[in-house]
Protein backbone atom coordinates (compact mmCIF):
# COMPACT_ATOMS: atom_id res chain seq x y z
CA UNK A 1 0.00 0.00 0.00
CA UNK A 2 1.33 3.35 -1.24
CA UNK A 3 1.02 5.31 2.13
CA UNK A 4 0.36 8.75 0.30
CA UNK A 5 0.83 9.91 -3.31
CA UNK A 6 2.58 13.72 -4.22
CA UNK A 7 1.28 14.62 -7.62
CA UNK A 8 2.37 17.55 -9.46
CA UNK A 9 -0.34 18.88 -12.52
CA UNK A 10 -0.17 20.68 -15.50
CA UNK A 11 -2.97 22.63 -16.84
CA UNK A 12 -2.50 24.58 -20.19
CA UNK A 13 -5.19 23.28 -22.79
CA UNK A 14 -7.49 27.25 -22.93
CA UNK A 15 -6.32 29.94 -21.76
CA UNK A 16 -5.36 29.81 -18.04
CA UNK A 17 -1.63 28.26 -17.53
CA UNK A 18 -2.02 26.40 -14.20
CA UNK A 19 0.23 24.30 -11.38
CA UNK A 20 -0.88 22.16 -8.63
CA UNK A 21 -0.07 20.20 -6.15
CA UNK A 22 -2.45 17.49 -4.85
CA UNK A 23 -1.52 14.95 -1.46
CA UNK A 24 -4.12 11.89 -0.65
CA UNK A 25 -2.75 9.36 1.83
CA UNK A 26 -4.79 5.87 0.17
CA UNK A 27 -8.04 5.77 2.03
CA UNK A 28 -8.23 9.46 3.11
CA UNK A 29 -9.79 12.62 1.90
CA UNK A 30 -6.65 14.21 -0.69
CA UNK A 31 -5.55 17.59 -0.24
CA UNK A 32 -4.61 20.41 -2.51
CA UNK A 33 -1.02 21.77 -1.19
CA UNK A 34 -1.32 24.28 -3.41
CA UNK A 35 -3.13 25.77 -6.62
CA UNK A 36 -1.63 28.61 -9.21
CA UNK A 37 -3.21 29.64 -11.78
CA UNK A 38 -2.35 32.24 -14.35
CA UNK A 39 -5.28 33.80 -16.60
CA UNK A 40 -4.59 35.39 -20.04
CA UNK A 41 -7.51 37.55 -20.30
CA UNK A 42 -6.22 40.79 -20.67
CA UNK A 43 -4.04 39.49 -23.48
CA UNK A 44 -6.88 38.51 -25.95
CA UNK A 45 -8.95 41.31 -24.74
CA UNK A 46 -8.55 43.07 -28.00
CA UNK A 47 -9.53 39.89 -30.12
CA UNK A 48 -12.90 39.44 -28.84
CA UNK A 49 -11.55 35.72 -27.81
CA UNK A 50 -9.22 33.25 -27.10
CA UNK A 51 -6.18 33.59 -29.85
CA UNK A 52 -4.26 30.04 -29.69
CA UNK A 53 -0.99 31.33 -30.85
CA UNK A 54 -1.14 34.16 -28.64
CA UNK A 55 -2.25 31.64 -25.77
CA UNK A 56 0.26 29.07 -26.34
CA UNK A 57 3.25 31.41 -26.27
CA UNK A 58 1.87 32.88 -23.31
CA UNK A 59 1.71 29.05 -21.84
CA UNK A 60 5.06 28.68 -22.72
CA UNK A 61 6.39 31.57 -21.18
CA UNK A 62 4.56 30.79 -17.62
CA UNK A 63 4.55 26.90 -16.94
CA UNK A 64 7.74 26.98 -15.41
CA UNK A 65 6.98 29.69 -13.55
CA UNK A 66 3.48 28.50 -12.53
CA UNK A 67 5.27 25.21 -11.61
CA UNK A 68 7.95 27.14 -9.12
CA UNK A 69 5.20 29.18 -7.66
CA UNK A 70 3.06 25.71 -6.59
CA UNK A 71 6.02 24.34 -5.27
CA UNK A 72 6.90 27.23 -3.37
CA UNK A 73 3.14 27.20 -2.09
CA UNK A 74 2.89 23.95 -1.16
CA UNK A 75 6.11 23.89 0.73
CA UNK A 76 7.56 20.97 -0.94
CA UNK A 77 10.39 19.88 -3.93
CA UNK A 78 10.86 18.27 -7.31
CA UNK A 79 12.16 15.89 -5.04
CA UNK A 80 8.85 15.17 -2.91
CA UNK A 81 6.66 14.33 -5.51
CA UNK A 82 5.44 11.09 -6.70
CA UNK A 83 4.59 11.73 -10.10
CA UNK A 84 3.84 14.86 -12.68
CA UNK A 85 0.51 14.91 -14.32
CA UNK A 86 -0.52 16.79 -17.04
CA UNK A 87 -3.41 17.90 -19.36
CA UNK A 88 -2.70 16.19 -23.06
CA UNK A 89 -6.14 17.04 -24.03
CA UNK A 90 -8.45 18.05 -25.44
CA UNK A 91 -7.90 21.44 -25.97
CA UNK A 92 -6.71 24.31 -28.06
CA UNK A 93 -3.11 22.11 -29.47
CA UNK A 94 -0.28 24.71 -28.96
CA UNK A 95 -1.46 25.48 -25.45
CA UNK A 96 -1.95 21.26 -24.90
CA UNK A 97 1.62 20.84 -26.19
CA UNK A 98 3.33 23.55 -24.25
CA UNK A 99 2.09 21.66 -21.40
CA UNK A 100 3.03 18.20 -22.33
CA UNK A 101 6.56 19.35 -23.57
CA UNK A 102 7.20 21.25 -20.11
CA UNK A 103 5.67 17.54 -18.18
CA UNK A 104 7.90 15.69 -20.04
CA UNK A 105 10.92 17.75 -19.48
CA UNK A 106 10.77 17.84 -15.56
CA UNK A 107 10.07 14.32 -15.81
CA UNK A 108 13.09 13.43 -18.01
CA UNK A 109 15.01 15.60 -15.91
CA UNK A 110 14.13 14.03 -12.32
CA UNK A 111 13.22 10.41 -13.14
CA UNK A 112 9.81 11.59 -12.08
CA UNK A 113 6.92 8.91 -13.70
CA UNK A 114 4.59 11.03 -16.37
CA UNK A 115 0.69 10.48 -16.28
CA UNK A 116 -1.65 12.35 -19.19
CA UNK A 117 -4.76 13.69 -18.18
CA UNK A 118 -8.07 14.11 -20.31
CA UNK A 119 -9.11 17.38 -19.36
CA UNK A 120 -12.46 16.80 -19.16
CA UNK A 121 -11.89 14.02 -16.61
CA UNK A 122 -10.45 17.08 -14.33
CA UNK A 123 -13.54 18.45 -14.17
CA UNK A 124 -15.45 15.40 -14.28
CA UNK A 125 -13.52 13.78 -10.98
CA UNK A 126 -13.51 17.43 -9.26
CA UNK A 127 -16.36 15.96 -7.05
CA UNK A 128 -14.40 13.16 -6.10
CA UNK A 129 -11.45 15.79 -4.80
CA UNK A 130 -14.12 18.37 -2.97
CA UNK A 131 -16.31 15.67 -1.65
CA UNK A 132 -15.02 12.10 -2.14
CA UNK A 133 -18.01 10.91 -3.56
CA UNK A 134 -18.15 7.31 -4.70
CA UNK A 135 -18.77 6.19 -8.21
CA UNK A 136 -21.32 6.05 -9.81
CA UNK A 137 -22.32 10.09 -10.40
CA UNK A 138 -24.14 12.11 -13.17
CA UNK A 139 -22.12 14.85 -13.80
CA UNK A 140 -23.21 18.14 -15.93
CA UNK A 141 -20.08 20.65 -17.19
CA UNK A 142 -21.32 23.33 -18.06
CA UNK A 143 -18.82 26.45 -19.04
CA UNK A 144 -17.58 28.47 -21.98
CA UNK A 145 -16.32 25.77 -23.90
CA UNK A 146 -18.09 22.51 -22.68
CA UNK A 147 -21.43 21.35 -22.05
CA UNK A 148 -21.97 17.88 -21.32
CA UNK A 149 -24.29 15.31 -19.20
CA UNK A 150 -21.33 12.52 -17.95
CA UNK A 151 -22.40 9.16 -15.62
CA UNK A 152 -19.15 9.41 -14.30
CA UNK A 153 -18.62 4.69 -13.55
CA UNK A 154 -14.63 5.08 -12.77
CA UNK A 155 -11.59 7.30 -13.11
CA UNK A 156 -11.47 6.19 -16.66
CA UNK A 157 -14.98 5.24 -17.78
CA UNK A 158 -17.49 7.83 -18.29
CA UNK A 159 -21.18 7.62 -20.35
CA UNK A 160 -21.85 10.06 -21.95
CA UNK A 161 -25.70 10.64 -21.80
CA UNK A 162 -26.17 14.08 -24.16
CA UNK A 163 -24.34 17.52 -24.67
CA UNK A 164 -24.57 20.79 -26.93
CA UNK A 165 -25.00 20.17 -30.55
CA UNK A 166 -23.40 23.69 -31.20
CA UNK A 167 -22.29 26.67 -28.47
CA UNK A 168 -21.75 25.41 -24.85
CA UNK A 169 -23.74 28.08 -22.81
CA UNK A 170 -20.62 29.87 -21.62
CA UNK A 171 -19.98 31.33 -24.95
CA UNK A 172 -24.11 32.15 -25.48
CA UNK A 173 -23.81 34.08 -22.22
CA UNK A 174 -21.02 35.72 -23.87
CA UNK A 175 -22.38 36.21 -27.09
CA UNK A 176 -25.42 37.31 -25.55
CA UNK A 177 -23.62 40.15 -23.58
CA UNK A 178 -21.34 41.61 -26.85
CA UNK A 179 -24.59 41.99 -28.35
CA UNK A 180 -25.68 44.14 -25.79
CA UNK A 181 -22.53 45.69 -25.18
CA UNK A 182 -21.96 44.70 -21.85
CA UNK A 183 -18.23 43.35 -20.22
CA UNK A 184 -17.06 40.36 -20.72
CA UNK A 185 -16.98 37.75 -19.91
CA UNK A 186 -20.69 38.14 -20.09
CA UNK A 187 -22.26 35.57 -17.57
CA UNK A 188 -21.67 37.36 -14.98
CA UNK A 189 -22.53 40.38 -16.56
CA UNK A 190 -25.71 39.13 -17.79
CA UNK A 191 -26.88 37.68 -14.58
CA UNK A 192 -26.03 41.46 -12.53
CA UNK A 193 -28.34 43.02 -15.69
CA UNK A 194 -31.03 40.15 -15.78
CA UNK A 195 -31.80 41.00 -11.46
CA UNK A 196 -33.98 44.23 -12.47
CA UNK A 197 -35.40 42.28 -15.67
CA UNK A 198 -38.50 40.86 -17.01
CA UNK A 199 -37.73 37.37 -17.79
CA UNK A 200 -41.23 37.57 -19.72
CA UNK A 201 -40.98 40.03 -21.98
CA UNK A 202 -39.58 38.20 -24.68
CA UNK A 203 -40.87 35.17 -25.91
CA UNK A 204 -37.11 33.21 -26.19
CA UNK A 205 -36.79 29.81 -27.16
CA UNK A 206 -36.12 26.49 -25.32
CA UNK A 207 -34.28 24.80 -27.98
CA UNK A 208 -34.16 20.94 -28.27
CA UNK A 209 -37.13 20.42 -25.98
CA UNK A 210 -39.20 18.56 -27.88
CA UNK A 211 -36.63 16.23 -28.80
CA UNK A 212 -36.53 13.53 -25.63
CA UNK A 213 -32.50 13.35 -25.69
CA UNK A 214 -30.26 14.91 -23.49
CA UNK A 215 -28.72 16.90 -26.39
CA UNK A 216 -29.19 20.96 -26.64
CA UNK A 217 -28.75 24.02 -28.63
CA UNK A 218 -27.70 27.31 -27.87
CA UNK A 219 -27.13 29.49 -31.07
CA UNK A 220 -30.58 29.47 -31.65
CA UNK A 221 -31.52 31.10 -28.30
CA UNK A 222 -28.33 33.58 -29.09
CA UNK A 223 -30.05 34.69 -32.81
CA UNK A 224 -33.12 35.00 -30.88
CA UNK A 225 -32.05 37.45 -28.63
CA UNK A 226 -30.04 39.40 -31.80
CA UNK A 227 -33.32 39.64 -33.53
CA UNK A 228 -35.38 40.80 -30.58
CA UNK A 229 -32.85 43.76 -29.75
CA UNK A 230 -32.50 44.64 -33.80
CA UNK A 231 -36.27 44.65 -33.50
CA UNK A 232 -36.31 47.53 -30.50
CA UNK A 233 -33.20 49.45 -32.10
CA UNK A 234 -35.11 49.76 -35.30
CA UNK A 235 -38.39 50.74 -33.21
CA UNK A 236 -36.93 53.06 -30.63
CA UNK A 237 -33.62 53.55 -32.40
CA UNK A 238 -31.39 52.17 -29.26
CA UNK A 239 -31.99 49.93 -26.33
CA UNK A 240 -32.95 51.36 -22.63
CA UNK A 241 -31.39 50.39 -19.78
CA UNK A 242 -34.70 48.24 -18.91
CA UNK A 243 -34.93 46.49 -22.66
CA UNK A 244 -30.89 45.45 -21.52
CA UNK A 245 -32.29 44.00 -18.44
CA UNK A 246 -35.30 41.95 -19.83
CA UNK A 247 -33.30 40.35 -23.05
CA UNK A 248 -30.74 39.30 -20.27
CA UNK A 249 -33.45 37.95 -17.75
CA UNK A 250 -35.32 36.50 -20.97
CA UNK A 251 -32.05 35.14 -22.27
CA UNK A 252 -31.12 33.54 -19.15
CA UNK A 253 -34.01 32.19 -17.96
CA UNK A 254 -34.55 30.38 -21.28
CA UNK A 255 -31.08 28.99 -20.45
CA UNK A 256 -31.87 27.81 -16.86
CA UNK A 257 -35.11 26.56 -18.54
CA UNK A 258 -33.50 24.26 -21.07
CA UNK A 259 -30.86 23.20 -18.81
CA UNK A 260 -33.14 22.10 -15.61
CA UNK A 261 -35.64 20.04 -18.54
CA UNK A 262 -32.43 18.30 -19.76
CA UNK A 263 -30.91 17.56 -16.57
CA UNK A 264 -34.69 16.26 -15.26
CA UNK A 265 -34.07 13.55 -18.39
CA UNK A 266 -29.99 12.98 -17.61
CA UNK A 267 -31.47 12.36 -13.78
CA UNK A 268 -33.76 9.68 -14.72
CA UNK A 269 -31.40 8.06 -16.70
CA UNK A 270 -28.93 7.95 -14.10
CA UNK A 271 -31.30 7.47 -11.17
CA UNK A 272 -32.82 4.21 -13.39
CA UNK A 273 -29.80 2.39 -13.27
CA UNK A 274 -28.34 3.59 -9.82
CA UNK A 275 -31.46 4.18 -7.38
CA UNK A 276 -29.35 3.91 -4.22
CA UNK A 277 -28.54 7.54 -2.91
CA UNK A 278 -27.97 9.24 -6.28
CA UNK A 279 -25.60 12.08 -6.32
CA UNK A 280 -25.32 15.42 -9.25
CA UNK A 281 -22.60 17.24 -9.74
CA UNK A 282 -22.09 20.65 -11.51
CA UNK A 283 -18.44 21.89 -12.60
CA UNK A 284 -17.51 25.19 -14.93
CA UNK A 285 -18.27 28.77 -14.75
CA UNK A 286 -22.04 28.63 -15.72
CA UNK A 287 -22.64 26.88 -12.56
CA UNK A 288 -21.95 30.35 -10.80
CA UNK A 289 -25.18 31.38 -12.01
CA UNK A 290 -27.48 32.10 -8.97
CA UNK A 291 -30.67 30.88 -11.07
CA UNK A 292 -28.88 28.23 -12.79
CA UNK A 293 -27.52 26.61 -9.94
CA UNK A 294 -30.42 27.38 -7.97
CA UNK A 295 -32.95 25.66 -10.71
CA UNK A 296 -30.54 23.09 -10.84
CA UNK A 297 -31.08 22.11 -6.90
CA UNK A 298 -34.31 22.62 -6.73
CA UNK A 299 -34.79 20.20 -9.45
CA UNK A 300 -32.29 17.57 -7.28
CA UNK A 301 -34.25 18.03 -3.80
CA UNK A 302 -37.14 16.81 -6.01
CA UNK A 303 -36.13 14.15 -7.37
CA UNK A 304 -34.24 12.84 -4.29
CA UNK A 305 -30.47 13.56 -5.94
CA UNK A 306 -27.87 14.80 -3.15
CA UNK A 307 -26.71 18.00 -5.64
CA UNK A 308 -22.72 19.13 -5.52
CA UNK A 309 -20.96 22.28 -7.01
CA UNK A 310 -17.88 22.36 -6.21
CA UNK A 311 -16.24 25.91 -4.97
CA UNK A 312 -16.04 28.24 -8.34
CA UNK A 313 -11.97 28.39 -8.16
CA UNK A 314 -12.27 24.43 -8.47
CA UNK A 315 -15.03 24.40 -10.98
CA UNK A 316 -13.32 26.65 -13.63
CA UNK A 317 -10.09 25.57 -15.15
CA UNK A 318 -7.72 24.82 -12.54
CA UNK A 319 -4.53 22.39 -12.55
CA UNK A 320 -5.60 20.43 -9.34
CA UNK A 321 -8.58 18.78 -10.87
CA UNK A 322 -5.27 17.59 -13.35
CA UNK A 323 -3.20 16.66 -10.11
CA UNK A 324 -6.13 14.33 -8.79
CA UNK A 325 -7.13 12.68 -11.53
CA UNK A 326 -3.30 12.06 -12.40
CA UNK A 327 -3.43 11.13 -8.85
CA UNK A 328 -6.70 8.11 -9.81
CA UNK A 329 -4.84 7.27 -12.66
CA UNK A 330 -1.56 6.82 -11.30
CA UNK A 331 -2.86 4.90 -8.42
CA UNK A 332 -4.54 2.35 -10.50
CA UNK A 333 -1.49 1.61 -12.41
CA UNK A 334 -0.77 4.16 -15.31
CA UNK A 335 2.44 5.43 -16.70
CA UNK A 336 2.73 7.95 -19.84
CA UNK A 337 6.14 7.83 -21.66
CA UNK A 338 7.83 10.38 -23.88
CA UNK A 339 6.10 9.22 -26.38
CA UNK A 340 2.73 10.91 -24.80
CA UNK A 341 1.00 12.83 -27.48
CA UNK A 342 -0.70 16.05 -26.98
CA UNK A 343 -4.82 15.20 -28.38
CA UNK A 344 -6.99 18.34 -29.82
CA UNK A 345 -9.57 16.22 -29.85
CA UNK A 346 -10.39 13.65 -26.74
CA UNK A 347 -13.80 12.15 -26.23
CA UNK A 348 -14.33 10.77 -22.79
CA UNK A 349 -16.79 8.06 -23.50
CA UNK A 350 -15.18 6.75 -26.50
CA UNK A 351 -18.52 4.85 -27.51
CA UNK A 352 -20.37 7.95 -28.18
CA UNK A 353 -19.75 9.88 -31.30
CA UNK A 354 -18.23 13.23 -30.96
CA UNK A 355 -21.04 16.42 -31.50
CA UNK A 356 -20.62 18.66 -33.89
CA UNK A 357 -19.89 22.12 -32.49
CA UNK A 358 -16.89 22.54 -29.80
CA UNK A 359 -17.32 25.79 -28.00
CA UNK A 360 -15.07 28.80 -28.45
CA UNK A 361 -12.17 27.79 -26.64
CA UNK A 362 -11.66 25.46 -29.23
CA UNK A 363 -12.40 21.28 -29.76
CA UNK A 364 -13.38 19.59 -26.48
CA UNK A 365 -14.80 16.64 -26.82
O1 LIG B 1 -15.20 27.10 -16.75
P1 LIG B 1 -14.79 28.42 -17.30
O2 LIG B 1 -14.03 29.37 -16.42
O3 LIG B 1 -13.87 28.27 -18.55
C1 LIG B 1 -14.10 27.42 -19.61
O4 LIG B 1 -14.92 27.80 -20.47
O5 LIG B 1 -13.46 26.35 -19.64
O6 LIG B 1 -16.15 29.09 -17.80
C2 LIG B 1 -16.16 30.40 -18.31
C3 LIG B 1 -17.54 30.68 -18.82
C4 LIG B 1 -17.64 32.01 -19.53
O7 LIG B 1 -18.30 31.81 -20.76
C5 LIG B 1 -18.44 32.87 -18.57
O8 LIG B 1 -19.23 33.85 -19.21
C6 LIG B 1 -19.30 31.84 -17.87
O9 LIG B 1 -18.47 30.72 -17.70
N1 LIG B 1 -19.77 32.34 -16.57
C7 LIG B 1 -21.05 32.53 -16.26
C8 LIG B 1 -21.07 33.12 -14.97
N2 LIG B 1 -19.78 33.25 -14.53
C9 LIG B 1 -18.99 32.77 -15.53
N3 LIG B 1 -22.17 32.26 -16.95
C10 LIG B 1 -23.34 32.59 -16.38
N4 LIG B 1 -23.45 33.17 -15.16
C11 LIG B 1 -22.36 33.44 -14.42
N5 LIG B 1 -22.47 34.02 -13.23
ZN1 LIG C 1 -12.30 23.28 -18.75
Amino acid sequence: MTPHLTILGLESSCDDTAAAIVRQAEGHTPEILSSIVYGQTELHADFGGVVPEIAARAHAEKLDVAVADALAAAQVTLADLDAVAVTAGPGLIGGVLSGVMCAKGLSAATGLPLVGVNHLAGHALTPRLTDAVAFPYLMLLVSGGHCQYLIARGAEEFTRLGGTIDDAPGEAFDKTARLLGLAQPGGPAVEANAKTGDPKRFRLPRPLLDRPDCNLSFSGLKTAVLRARDQIVAEKGGLTRQDRADLCAGFQQAVADTLTEKTRRAIRLYIGENPVEPVVAVAGGVAANGTIRAALEALCQEAGARFLAPPLALCTDNAAMIAYAGLERFRAGARDGTDLVARPRWPLDKSSPALLGSGKKGAKA
